[in-house]
């Protein structure tokens, strides 16, 4: 989905790699995909990877990391999938030929895991082969009627031991209390405010607005008496908001997650016109359902494979596999507007100029890093292990 995002903005992406087949058949039927090597980036060195590259991306496994994981952080098998990517990020700078840019994209336990040390390991990392660091939380609601709140870490190349402008002190929606917090707590690493603009306001786009005219006869909706039954059993704040939404609020639809309480199955609606945040249906209760209350009686189904390609702004993304396999694609997926509008401020060619060199970060306040970059840095053979 970063592809997605940046094709249109005139990035060529020459170069993909993910472990699960599922993923590579999705992106193969959208893109081609002579260049997608499908296996696990343990294996990979940057002898697989075509030479020139400007931006090499991440966007990493999150049950590590998320509220709901283990919380095991960047030490965990999953998320720990981060440490070979920044490998490759360390070779490429020590055979003199770094990426300009970096962007890695996880869940906001990125920036808490481990009192924030799992991040500033990550940062050292990139501090050490010379890239300046700017730790953004950008939410997909600002583009889209979904709340998927996420950490992006954006980190650009400068000249060896180029001066930098510490970041500003001050709160603001891209950069909240919480990230000044790490960048306080961090004073020796280059962390940056790269010049973004202030942040679109939030999508006036509701959920009713992505949802597909499913036939009331069609399979996917739930039997009445399933419907009854999970009505019967919700909480009574669940049970009120499927009240508002027959007495027509809300447009009458809202976004459900089921979950095990005390041994049962309950649902939870969301109080507002946004879908929660999509998650890849490993299991039953990952899975985003619709409440329909807009023909008079409540109505249950999945969200289909389409209401979740919009939902993360790929509206027109052709959909040549089932619902459950797509759900799977675009629920671990980024949001296409918020990385286009990222990536545009960022690192787009545009402001390519004005960012590379010290231009961007005024001298007065110029800092040396005082890391120096490794000397032995894991670098893998040349020849392509896929092949
Ligand atoms: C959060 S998802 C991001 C998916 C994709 N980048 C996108 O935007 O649609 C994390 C991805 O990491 C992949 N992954 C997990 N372990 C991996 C490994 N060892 N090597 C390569 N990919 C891996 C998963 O299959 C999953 O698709």
């Amino acid at each position: 989905m970063v592809r997605e995002a940046i094709e249109p903005l005139g990035w060529k992406c020459v170069f993909a790699n993910d472990i699960a087949p599922r993923k590579e058949e999705m992106y193969r039927r959208r893109f081609g995909g002579d260049h997608f090597l499908l296996g696990d980036i343990h294996d990979l060195g940057v002898g697989d990877l075509p030479p020139g590259l400007d931006l090499v991306t991440a966007s990493f496994p999150c049950i590590d990391l998320s509220l709901a994981g283990n919380r095991a952080g960047l030490a965990g098998r999953h998320s720990g999938t981060i440490w070979p990517f920044l490998d490759i990020v360390t070779a490429l700078c020590m055979q003199r030929i770094p990426p300009s840019a970096v962007l890695l994209e996880n869940v906001t336990g990125f920036l808490t895991s481990r009192g924030g040390a799992d991040l500033a390991k990550v940062c050292r990392r990139l501090a050490a082969v010379d890239y300046v660091i700017d730790v953004l939380f950008v939410d997909a609601r600002w583009f889209r009627p979904q709340s998927r709140p996420r950490l992006f870490v954006a980190a650009k190349q400068r000249e060896r031991g180029g001066p930098w402008q510490p970041a500003d002190s001050r709160p603001s929606r891209v950069r909240p209390a919480a990230v000044r917090r790490f960048e306080a707590a961090h004073p020796k690493l280059p962390l940056v405010d790269l010049p973004l603009p202030a942040p679109p306001a939030e999508t006036t786009d509701t959920l009713v607005s992505v949802l597909e005219n499913l036939p009331p006869d069609d399979s996917r909706w739930w039997p009445e008496d399933r419907v009854a039954d999970l009505v019967a059993e919700m909480a009574p704040p669940n049970r009120c908001r499927v009240k508002e939404l027959l007495a027509g609020e809300r447009d009458g639809v809202a976004t459900m997650y089921r979950r095990r309480r005390h041994g049962r199955t309950v649902g939870e609606l969301r109080p507002d016109r946004l879908a929660g945040c999509l998650r890849t249906p490993q299991g039953g209760s990952s899975v985003q359902f619709l409440v329909d209350c807009r023909s008079g009686a409540p109505r249950i189904r999945p969200l289909t494979g389409r209401e979740y390609a919009r939902l993360q702004g790929a509206d027109s993304f052709p959909i040549k596999v089932n619902d459950r396999q797509a759900r799977l694609g675009f629920g671990d997926a980024v949001c296409v507007q918020a990385v286009r509008w990222l990536v545009h401020h960022a690192f787009d060619s545009d402001n390519r100029a004005a960012l590379s060199g010290a231009g961007a970060f005024r001298e007065t306040a110029a800092v040396q890093y005082p890391y120096a970059p490794p000397t032995s840095g894991r670098d893998k053979p040349q020849r392509p292990l896929f092949k």
